[in-house]
Parts: structure tokens; sequence; C-alpha cells
């Protein structure tokens, strides 16, 4: 598509010079061929009269008119030959023959004769007049006038115009051919060419018969491809800002607008039954947050269960609905479960093993036999919907998360052409934890259908690498950080995954900072020059909301000065509730707030103010607006999006950002006061310092956050990982005609 525009951008002018030389050059083709025939016909006239000459001037001594007209008569027998007249030297006409025109007086006659074109146009057509002097021996007696026909010459001249045009179209057809070739092969780098010519594509295609002389080339040609893919893998990196339109154009061009299919257990739109009627909820998920804007600028197909008491309500009867609702960007295809499916798949598997085991936060993993069978049902189930909603063969499938671990092998199975890119939002342990889950060779070997398993950083790819190799018996390509099991391979990256950078037009309608603090204060019942230090959470035992809440105490504690001047506003959307291990860790969360609470609070003072539901993204936005510090202070995350989103936030470059260091967030966001949750003491210094930064240390701190942000938005994740792709499906194209060429 590519080189195709390329070949346009460089024919169509060419195209255009040809039209305009051919445009200049076809008058002054007209010029010059008037020019000879002219000078020819001016010989001929010359050599005629001066055979004439001698005769004539005879005629004229002896006054023998009748014998001037018999040699008149007798000349103008030449078929060039047109008209005579004789002029005498004092301009008389004193002979002509029948055609010679009327009005054409021996002044005008020898006027036009003595221009460089000899033209004249009379009713029977063009004529070249020629006049030439009729001497004896006193000198000139007369000038003769010979009018020659010239019409021939237009004819030619037509001819000639005809010939010109040909060998101009035939040059620019021959010149475009060469151009296309060239392209081909130089253009689009001459690996491209090369891919070109072994798929048989392009113009050469007619040309090519099967090429098994380039089979000794196959072995060659691959190690070259792998060597320049890990090139454009360095370069890539360095590319400028991203967006949804330079990923449609991505889509468009490297992956030839081939359809995207999202696959996540958490759906983006959530209804529910409320007693005013139908809600739409957004929920709190970073996975949400990341794939929507993809999606949106996508618009392929997101399957996802469907959660909501009213999601069946708003569902066509394929379950598709058309999201965001009533914008109808992508269709969301929902997927539902029972009770008991739900318990085992998401709750038990999925949340009481592979969580706690992907996490390390100290929280023992549970694994059951039946929770194992209902994790294997459900991403049979999804799988099954891949291939319904998969509208070729092969479709680029974006499958999302722990809960999908088997999806991408049973994917492959039913679409061998597809390309699976799963991505993993949760750290990967070290070989030793994962190695308790009793079903770890089945998750490996699941994983390893996809064409590409993404991590959110380089650490979490060693971990999944090694783990591979102490588990499978497979072939590691360190160097291209490649796996190859029973035959395919799969490509392992790191992919930091990110937010939509806001748009002017959205920012410019956020209410003003000062606003948003008037709306926290007066809301919260806060004084207005107190401190307000911000944690938005799901409540997850990973998130270090208690290591964070003991951090403020300790302050509290060592430095009283700040009693009744911070407060800790603790947004956190309930989650995961059903499992013990989330409803206790939110009783312990409610009794150590009301612990500090008593401890330092007043009746009009409480520096915990713990807001435990769910927040709609304009209040989260309010809070990080109206924030002094934002705590993000997790035990374990992949990546932690809170962090990025409070960052987007402030437009006017203040606040603090203060972040744990087992956050994926903190490899990239190094500006933020980087913190070891677990150490209490260390945690209560840096909120100590956050609240009493200068504020042009704050500007300098989040003005460089900002822009790291910006630049490495989620368009970013998502086209690194679909250029990934695109690459992969060339090589695989290549690689299957090489083969053939093999097996020929
Ligand atoms: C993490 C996971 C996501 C999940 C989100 C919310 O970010 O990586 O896959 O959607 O938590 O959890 P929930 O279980 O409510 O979807």
């Amino acid at each position: 598509m590519n080189t195709f525009r390329l070949q346009l951008r460089f024919l169509v002018p060419l195209v255009l010079t040809l039209v305009a030389a051919a445009y200049l050059a076809l008058p002054l083709m007209d010029r010059l061929t008037l020019r000879w025939f002219s000078r020819d016909l001016d010989l001929r006239g010359s050599l005629l009269a001066n055979a004439l000459s001698d005769s004539i001037a005879e005629a004229l001594r002896a006054r023998g008119m009748a014998r001037l007209q018999t040699i008149f008569d007798h000349a103008v027998q030449d078929e060039r030959l047109v008209a005579i007249g004789l002029c005498s030297v004092d301009g008389q006409l004193l002979r002509s023959t029948d055609d010679y025109p009327d009005k054409l007086t021996c002044a005008n006659a020898l006027a036009t004769a003595a221009r460089a074109d000899h033209l004249l146009r009379i009713a029977g057509g063009p004529v070249h007049v020629g006049a030439y002097p009729v001497n004896d021996e006193s000198g000139r007696v007369a000038d003769l006038v010979l009018l020659h026909d010239m019409s021939f010459i237009e004819r030619r001249s037509q001819d000639t115009r005809q010939y010109l045009i040909i060998l101009i179209a035939a040059l620019g057809a021959t010149i475009a051919m060469i151009t296309v070739v060239v392209a081909q092969l130089s253009w689009r780098g001459w690996v491209s060419g090369a891919r070109a010519l072994l798929r048989g594509e392009g113009l050469l295609r007619p040309l090519l018969p099967p090429t098994p002389e380039l089979a000794p080339l196959a072995a060659d040609l691959r190690t070259r491809l792998r060597d320049l893919d890990d090139e454009y893998r360095r370069i890539h990196g360095l590319q400028a800002e991203w967006g949804p339109d330079r990923l449609r154009s991505l889509l468009r061009t490297q992956l030839r607008g081939d359809e995207i299919i999202v696959v996540s257990n958490r759906e983006p739109y959530i209804h529910e039954h409320a007693p005013a009627g139908m809600i739409v909820k957004r929920p709190a998920s970073g996975l949400v947050t990341a794939i929507e804007p993809v999606l949106r600028a996508c618009s392929g197909t997101w399957i996802a269960h469907g959660s909501g008491s009213a999601d069946r309500q708003v569902v066509d009867p394929r379950d598709h609905m058309l999201a965001p609702p009533g914008r109808a960007e992508y269709t969301l295809r929902r997927i539902w479960l029972t009770e008991r499916e739900e318990l085992g798949y998401y709750y038990g598997f999925a949340n009481e093993g592979l969580w706690p085991l992907c996490h390390v936060a100290h929280v023992r993993p549970v694994f059951r036999e039946p929770d194992w069978q209902a994790y294997r049902e459900i991403n049979q189930r999804f799988a099954d919907a891949v291939v319904d909603e998969a509208r070729s063969e092969d479709p680029v499938v974006m499958v999302q998360d722990y809960h999908f671990a088997l999806l991408p092998a049973m994917i492959r199975e039913r679409l061998p052409r597809a390309t699976i890119l799963t991505f993993w939002h949760i750290p990967w342990p070290n070989p030793e934890s994962f190695g308790i889950c009793p079903w770890r060779r089945e998750i490996l070997q699941g994983m390893l259908g996809s064409t590409i398993v993404g991590f959110q950083t380089r650490f979490h790819c060693k971990n999944f690498i090694e783990t591979i190799d102490r588990t499978l018996e497979a072939r590691i390509e360190h160097e291209h950080s490649t796996i190859s099991y029973q035959d395919e391979d799969t490509f392992v990256e790191s992919y930091p995954i990110s937010i939509e950078w806001p748009s002017a037009a959205s920012m410019a309608a956020w209410p003003s900072i000062e606003q948003c603090r008037r709306n926290v204060t007066q809301r919260l019942g806060l004084a207005a020059d107190q401190k307000i230090a911000v944690g938005i959470d799901r409540l997850d035992y990973t998130k270090g909301v208690i290591e964070r809440m003991q951090a403020v105490e300790r302050l509290l504690e060592q430095r009283p000065e700040w009693v009744g001047r911070l407060v800790l506003v603790q947004a956190a959307a309930p989650s995961r509730s059903v499992l013990e291990e989330y409803s206790l860790f939110q009783q312990r969360i409610g009794l150590l707030a009301e612990h500090i609470n008593q401890r330092f609070g007043t009746a009009e003072y409480r520096p915990i103010r713990l807001l435990m539901e769910h927040h709609e993204r304009d209040a989260v936005n309010e809070l990080y607006r109206a924030a002094d510090v934002c705590l993000v202070t997790s035990l374990h995350d992949g990546m932690n999006l809170v962090c990025k989103e409070f960052v987007a936030a402030r437009d006017d470059e203040r606040g603090v950002l203060i972040l744990s260091r087992f956050a994926g967030a903190a490899r990239e966001m190094t500006e933020a006061l980087v913190v070891n949750p677990y150490h209490v003491e260390d945690c209560a210094a840096q909120i100590q310092r956050a609240l009493t930064m200068p504020e042009p240390e704050q500007r300098e701190r989040m003005a460089s956050l900002r822009m790291t942000v910006r630049e490495f938005n989620v368009y970013r994740w998502a086209g690194r990982m679909l250029a990934d792709a695109g690459r992969l499906r060339l090589r695989g194209r290549i690689e299957a005609r090489v083969q053939r060429h093999h097996d020929a």
C-alpha cells in the first residue's frame, strides 16, 4: 500500500511533466517543420525562376504577352505550384495565371516573400509566396512571383505531431514501468522488494515464473530479515507522537486494514438496574481505561463478559451492542456466564489462583480442580466467540490478561492463520513462584499459541522466558526474544501500557484547579488550608492501601504539626468482594481508618477519609486536580495507570506523585518520589517531602512526567504491538512462500 502510494507520488508528477513537455514541444515542432519546408520551397522557387528568367526577359523585350502566358501556363502544371504572377519593377502586375489571387498586389506579394515564413492564407489554403528577380543584360526587369501550395505541410505537420505524441506516450510508459520496478526493489527497501518478488506480487507477478532458484537464498534471506526486524524495533522506539490517526494509518498500511478483535474479561460498559432505572457504569479497571481508546480508534469488536444486571436488555439477538453507548464506534459482544461459572473461572482460578500467584503480595494462591475446569470451559467459550466474530481466516486478536491464558492456543487451533497478541497486564513471577501452579504446563502451552506475548516490563519478559525454559521443552532464542514450541514461534516483548492523553478540547472543559479544590473541600467538609493527599484504587490487597495509611499515621505521629492540616482522601472502589480475602481486606481498611481517625481526629477533623464506593471518571479527575499529593503505593503492580492519570490531570504542573518502586510505572516515571511501600518510615518521610516541596521543584518534576506520559501514551503501546504483529505477519507469509519453493 505504502509502495503503491510512493509510486503514485512519483508517477503523477512524471505524467504531468510528460504532458507539459508535449504541450511545449508541439508548437515548436510546428514552427520548425514550417521553416524547413518554407526553405525547401524557396529553393525550389529560385531554381524555377532561374530556369524561366531568360525566356521571360526575352518575352518582355519582344512584348510577347502571349508567349509569356504560354510559359506561365506550362510552368503552372507543376502540382505544387498554385499560381504565377509577374510584377514590373514599379510594382504593377503585368501578367498572372488564372489562379493568382485577385487581391494580391505586387507590393503585398513582395512583402510576404520577404518574411521568414513566406506564408499567405488564401481561399484555397495556405501558400508559400516567393519573389525572384528576372534579369536581362541591363539588370532587373521584373519580379516573378511564385505561389506554392503549402497545405501538404500542414498534413505532414499533423503526421509529425502524431508520431511525437506516440513517442512521448511510449517513453512515459517505459519510464513508469522502470519506476514501478525500481520502487518495488528499492523504495520499500530491498527486503520488501525481495518479499514482493518472493510472493510474486506487484507488476512482476505475471512475469515471474515459480522461482526455485531463490530457494538457496532463503536461509540467508531469513537471517537478513530477522536482523532488519531487530534494527526496525530499535528505531521504532524513537518515533514521534502517537495518536488515534497514526494508529489507524498503521492498521491500514501494516495490517492492510485487517479486523481487530479484543478479548477481555471486564467489559467497558456495565448496564445495571438501579432504583432510578437503568444506569451505565465504567468499571474501575486499568485494562479498560487503556483498551477503550484503542478500540475506538480501530473500530473492531470487543468480546467481554456481560456482568451487569441489565446487560442482556441492551444487546441484539447476537449479543452485540454498539459502544460507547450513543457514539457507536465499535462493537461490544457480550458473553454470558452462570454464577457457578463465574465463581470457578473468574473468582476462583483467575482471582484466587493466578492473581496472587503473579503478584507475590503474600496472599497464598488457591488452586482448585473445579475452578480449573471452569477456567478451561470459559476460555473455550470465548475462543468459540472469537471464531464466530472473525470475518477472515487471519484476524488480529488481542487477548487481554490472566483470565485467558488458554485462549491463544484454542484460537490457534481453529484459526491457524490468526495473529494473536496476548498482553499480560499483571506481573509475571519468577519460575520458582510460578512453579507452584499445578497446571503450569497447560497455561504456558496455552499462551504459546500467541504470535506475540507482551508484558509491562523487560523484567516480566525475562521471568516468563525463564519459566518456559524450566517448564517446557521449547527452544529459546534470547537474541530475538523468540520462543519456538512445537514448530510455532512466539515473540516475547515488553510494551508498557499507558493512558490516552487528554485532548485539548477535553482539558478545556475541565473545571479549574481552584474550582476542583473548592468542590472537594466543600463536599468532604475540609478546611481550605488543609493539604490533600489522594489515593485512588480498587479495593485490592496488592495496592498497598494499608501501608499508605500507616505511613500517614507515622507522619502524624512524628510531625504533630500536620495534625489538623493533612487529610488522606482514599477513594476505594469495592472489587471482587465475593472473595473472603477481599471482604476481609475491606474490613481491615475500615478498621485502620477508624483507628487513625480516633487517634488523631476531632469532631471536625478526620485525617483519613475513606470513600468506599465506585467513582466515575469526572469525580476521579476532580480528586486528582484537587490534590497536593497523589499516593500510589502498590505492593506489586504490572503497570498502574492511576499515576499516569494523575499526571495527565495536572495541566497546572503542580502536585507531587509518590510512586511505589514495585509498580511497573516506576521504570518510566523516575521524577516521582519513588518509595518502598513496605518501609513505612521512608514513606512517611516522602510524604513530608512532598507536602513541603517548593513549587518550582513540583513544576519541574511534573512537567517532565507529563512529557513522558504524553509521549508514551496508549496509542504508542497498541501501535508498537500492532506494528510488530504486522512485521510478523509479513514474515509468516514470506516464510510460507519460501517453504513452498523448498518443497517444489
Ligand atoms: C487489573 C487487571 C484487569 C482487571 C482490573 C479490574 O487491572 O489487570 O484485568 O480488569 O484489575 O479488576 P476486575 O476483576 O474488577 O476486572
